[in-house]
């Protein structure tokens, strides 16, 4: 159907069946748009063009354009569809666009919202803002020039906001005499450089928006061009599956109080869906409890998804308030007061490392520091900026539209996930903490990600370490013993736990000081804030590492009991302790027996799916290569396996 017979049916509909009308146009779904450019490739000609060839202008703007068109427009022709987008006069005095202006229309198909975002370098940051919520980015290109420095900028910054649809219009094909040639290398140029980024469809448009190719209706001068045109492109392209329906997180933003009988929590979904009768965690206090009832706009509701606001009260009284969230017992973000992130920044005055801003985050603010600014992107290559090495020059300064990975640490805990897998719970925006001015925008990579053995550098500054007046050896000569670490690795079920607490005992009757770190219990106290995805095993290893280290320098011996599934992770767990104090055993028990002994019934609930990432089911379990000691204990008691280790401890020194 053209879109004028469209633009007739829709007429009549109006006319006959309003209500109809209005139903169909409510149910359409939204096509958010960024477009971007520099300031001469024609967005907003290619804006206007689009609304003037689907008719979406009143008669009385087009007279007043018409007439604008002989004062003001810079193409000597009657029309200049430029004038269309341009309800700023600094555009119009300027020939540049200064601001995010956002405009609407419809097809039959759906809603569109445009963000035209400008083209100087120095509107980086508008750019972020407008495109944060983008599903598609336009990215005009002026055919004479081709892949141009902005090109490159503006889709890494698009990848970045996790734009994934990206639509690049080949503008003014006019100028180069509709050359498919020009328009072939210009593919081949983009498609060389956007290899690295993270776009899910990339489509290639020729156009000449001034004089109406391909934006609406096809053109005779593009024959050689069977694709799409670009309304029909934006009408059709899919975004349903973009959208994140599985990790359900509300953002408290207000505890409604009215009386009471009546405590809800209400704020914008962030992802997911949410059903009465879901059992809910609050962060960071962990609480649990039941989703009671929930409240939309016109009234209760038995489920909702994001983006609704919401209201949603609880079975049971516990701990919520405003900027805690509301995540599925078995599907909770990271929660942490560190990570890395990609912060772009956006203010003339340059960010400093160990500086502290106001971090907002959904719903909270919360001071924190640029920790550590690890390297800089050169946005031409994609790569790290080449003038810095991460290990041996320090990045101190981030200016005006510069982008780098950071490593950020806030004065308390918060819920995230990375950017991306959820764009509102894994962004933040930085804060100047003087003038309250919007300085940075980030986007969440991950927990802090560091290579085996690498100790990242403490986030103070200013702190010198102490040394004691008496040693490790003045201490150990008090006890009669050297402070040594016994890590104990394997599956659940293997029998860790039960050999050491035998093992603890028998040492202590020879008169031997030693203590046990057990995975359950350091979850209680010490690592209660961690959960058992990658990088909290991961931390939870560093962390023992660094408490059984201590232990050591104190002239004990320590036992560790944690699965610790990861070679790396123990790599690094050796090289905190000290290769001649760390005695690697592996206790080792084929997962069979594991799961038929199950003494805390947790195979059980992970072969139902209650229990997720649960080692040697969903999660992997690395056997070592070269631990100091393996055991057997398919066949062996604890007390012989505590023997066997007692034995190699003394063969090695450790014990007399
Ligand atoms: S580790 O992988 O990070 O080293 P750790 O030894 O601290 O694990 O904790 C393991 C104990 O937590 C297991 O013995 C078991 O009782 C319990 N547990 C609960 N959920 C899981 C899970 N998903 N994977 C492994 N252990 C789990």
């Amino acid at each position: 159907m053209s879109e004028s017979t469209y633009k007739i049916q829709e007429e009549e509909l109006i006319r006959g069946d309003i209500a109809e009308y209005l139903n169909r146009h409510e149910t359409k779904d939204l096509l958010r748009i960024l477009t971007c450019g520099s300031v001469d490739d024609g967005k907003s000609t290619l804006i206007g063009r689009l609304l003037y060839d689907s008719h979406m202008i009143y008669e009385d703007q087009l007279e007043k354009i018409t007439k604008d068109s002989k004062v003001y427009g810079t193409t000597n022709e009657d029309f200049d569809p430029a004038l269309l987008t341009d309800g700023l006069k600094a555009e119009r005095e300027q020939g540049i666009t200064i601001d995010v202006a956002y405009r609407y229309f419809s097809t039959d198909k759906r809603k569109f919202i445009i963000s035209d975002c400008p083209g100087h370098e120095q509107y980086t940051r508008n750019m972020a803002t407008g495109a944060s919520t983008c599903n598609l980015a336009t990215i005009l290109i002026d055919a004479r020039y081709g892949v141009i420095t902005q090109t490159k900028r503006h889709s890494f910054i698009c990848s970045l906001l996790g734009i994934k649809h990206v639509v690049v219009a080949v503008n003014k094909m006019d100028l180069v005499d509709w050359s498919e040639e020009k328009y072939n290398e210009i593919v081949r140029d983009y498609n060389a450089f956007v290899s690295r980024l993270a776009f899910s469809d990339i489509h290639f448009i020729p156009m000449s928006a001034l004089k109406g190719d391909n934006v609406v209706e096809h053109s005779e001068n593009l024959s050689w061009y069977d694709g799409p045109t670009f309304l029909h492109h934006l009408e059709n392209v899919n975004i349903s599956t973009d959208r994140n329906l599985i990790d359900m997180r509300l953002p408290v933003q207000y505890v409604l109080r009215p009386n009471l009988d009546f405590r809800g929590f209400s704020g914008t979904m962030a992802s997911g869906v949410i059903r009465v009768g879901d059992e809910v965690a609050s962060l960071p206090s962990r609480q649990q409890s039941k989703i009671k009832a929930i409240y939309g706009p016109d009234g209760q509701v038995e489920e909702a998804f994001a983006p609704q606001a919401i209201t949603a009260t609880l079975e049971d009284e516990i701990d919520v308030s405003r900027g805690n969230m509301l995540v599925p017992v078995n599907n909770i973000p990271h929660i942490g007061n560190e990570f890395e992130a990609m912060v772009v920044w956006m203010h003339e005055g340059a960010a400093q490392s160990g500086k502290s801003y106001l971090i907002k985050h959904t719903a909270s603010m919360i001071p924190g520091v640029l920790s550590d600014i690890r390297y800089k992107v050169d946005v031409n290559t994609m790569k790290r900026d080449k003038n810095v090495d991460e290990e041996t020059e320090k990045v101190s300064t981030l200016d005006l539209n510069e982008i780098a990975r950071c490593h950020i640490t806030l004065h308390r805990p918060i819920a995230f996930d990375p950017y991306d897998k959820n764009h509102t719970t894994g962004a933040f925006i930085i804060v100047d903490r003087l003038s309250n001015v919007t300085v940075g925008a980030g986007m969440i990579v991950d927990r802090i990600v560091s290579k085996p053995g690498h100790k990242t550098a403490p986030v103070s500054q200013n702190i010198v370490k102490s040394e004691s007046l008496v040693t490790q050896a003045d201490r150990e000569k008090l006890l009669n013993q050297k402070g040594a670490t016994i890590w104990l690795t394997g599956l659940s079920g293997s029998g860790k736990s039960t050999v050491a607490k035998d093992l603890e005992k028998e040492l202590i009757g020879q008169g031997h000081l030693c203590y046990i770190l057990d995975g359950d219990n350091v979850r209680h106290g010490l690592n209660r804030d961690l959960g058992f995805s990658m990088e909290d095993r991961k931390e939870n290893i560093r962390r023992i590492a660094e408490v059984a280290a201590l232990m050591n320098d104190a002239g004990v011996i320590v036992i560790t009991s944690f699965i610790s599934p990861y070679i790396s992770d123990r790599a690094s767990a050796r090289e905190v302790i000290g290769d001649d104090a760390f005695v690697e055993v592996f206790i080792d028990t084929p997962i069979e027996i594991c799961e038929q002994r199950d003494p805390k019934g947790l195979y059980k609930k992970a072969r139902a799916g209650e229990i997720q990432q649960f080692t040697g089911i969903s999660d992997p379990y690395e056997a070592p290569q070269d631990a100091e000691l393996t055991v057997e204990t398919e066949n062996l008691e604890p007390a012989a396996a505590a023997a066997l280790i007692i034995g190699d401890l003394k063969d090695r020194g450790l014990i007399g």
